[in-house]
């Protein structure tokens, strides 16, 4: 298949909602990262959205729409307190899981009663849900297990040839996934965190449980993406928690010197030239780039990656729940 390459641009988008309603895949940019469309009340159309990403079946897709009224469309019942959080950070990077109706298929959702939602903010995304007069189901656009794109180009190094069309909207704002609490129970339960952070849902609704990582007698988890390999680069991640950066210095060039492998240092702002200075090859972290610098690091043919660990709290907690899964939970304490 020839993978059409079009600008985000009022023509683009009325082709792509063309190629949506007549079973196609159109990958097309969020506020968070790139997804990869295809029309979520039909299984046909969304069973080509895993066998492009090569996803297992029962991991379920997000569903976008563009307002209130295609929301009731597909869920069962949305409880009053979820309009505190609709209200607040709709459009926005959230996703929020409700029950669901029938009219999503099972195939959809992965075998689930439930299903996740969310208008995003971006022009491009929203006009698309419109202009298809259908809501959209949409997983980050990668390969599965690489991460997630948030460039056109990063989608077609791993769509080309599998997708009909990918919209270029240029580069995500936010550049991780969108946070996902679910609804569906008594309790409100944070799976998986993202820009909207636990201190701004605690303002709004008060109190939330947290379950954003799998728990070691999990066999179902609550979010069955949790299970899955994700984010990985072909590098070897490492996290490294240290308070003192000369340490971390002196602990990769001993690691450099004794495998023989080119390495780099992933790190924040602040701290990157002291590891620059230091003669080490060192990448900026940060929530926009994280994903850009992991596929980087990959063209650059890095072969151990070393990455200062960051406080686990507003954006933070994020950064770290995706860098872990990286590092499939690789984790190195110079401190203890
Ligand atoms: O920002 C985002 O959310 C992006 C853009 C494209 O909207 N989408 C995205 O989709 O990140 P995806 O498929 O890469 O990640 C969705 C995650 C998966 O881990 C999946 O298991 C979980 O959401 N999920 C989806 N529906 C669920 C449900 N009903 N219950 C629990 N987890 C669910
Ligand atoms: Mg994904």
């Amino acid at each position: 298949m020839k993978t059409k390459l079009k600008i985000a641009n009022d023509e683009g988008i009325k082709e792509a909602a063309y190629i949506i309603k007549n079973y196609g895949l159109v990958a097309f940019p969020t506020e968070t990262v790139y997804g990869l469309g295809a029309n979520a009340l039909c299984e046909r159309s969304a069973g080509k959205i895993f066998e492009a990403k090569g996803r297992p079946a029962d991991n379920p897709l997000i569903v976008h729409v563009s307002s209130i009224d295609m929301l009731t469309g597909v869920v069962e019942s949305i409880p009053e307190y979820a309009y505190k959080l609709i209200e607040k950070f709709w459009p926005g990077p959230i996703t929020l899981i409700f029950k669901k109706k029938s009219i999503i298929p099972d195939f959809v959702s992965g075998g689930l009663n439930t299903i996740g939602v969310r208008i995003p903010n971006n022009r491009t995304a929203l006009e698309l849900i419109k202009e298809a007069g259908v809501p959209i189901a949409a997983p980050s656009a990668n390969t599965s297990g690489k991460p997630s794109p948030t460039t056109a180009a990063h989608v077609m190094m791993d769509l080309d040839g599998k997708i009909d069309m990918v919209l270029d909207g240029g580069n995500c704002v936010f550049g991780l996934e969108s946070t996902i609490v679910d609804l569906s129970g008594d309790a409100s339960v944070l799976l998986r965190p993202g820009a909207i952070t636990v201190e701004m849902l605690e303002e709004a609704i008060g109190q939330i449980t947290i379950q954003t990582e799998l728990l070691k007698s999990d066999d179902a988890p609550k979010s069955p993406g949790m299970k899955y390999k994700h984010y990985s680069p072909n590098a070897k991640l490492t996290i490294i928690k240290c308070k003192n950066s000369n340490r971390i210095i002196d602990f990769i060039k001993q690691k450099a010197d004794a495998n023989f492998k080119k390495s780099a240092v992933i790190a924040t702002e602040e701290s990157l030239y002291s590891y620059k200075a230091a003669g080490l090859n060192a990448y900026a972290l940060s929530a926009e780039g994280l994903f850009a610098t992991l596929r980087k690091i990959d063209d650059d043919k890095v072969e151990e990656a070393y990455v200062h660990s960051i406080e686990e709290s507003g954006i933070g907690l994020a950064i770290m729940n995706r860098l872990k899964k990286a590092a499939d939970s690789n984790i190195i304490d110079l401190d203890s």
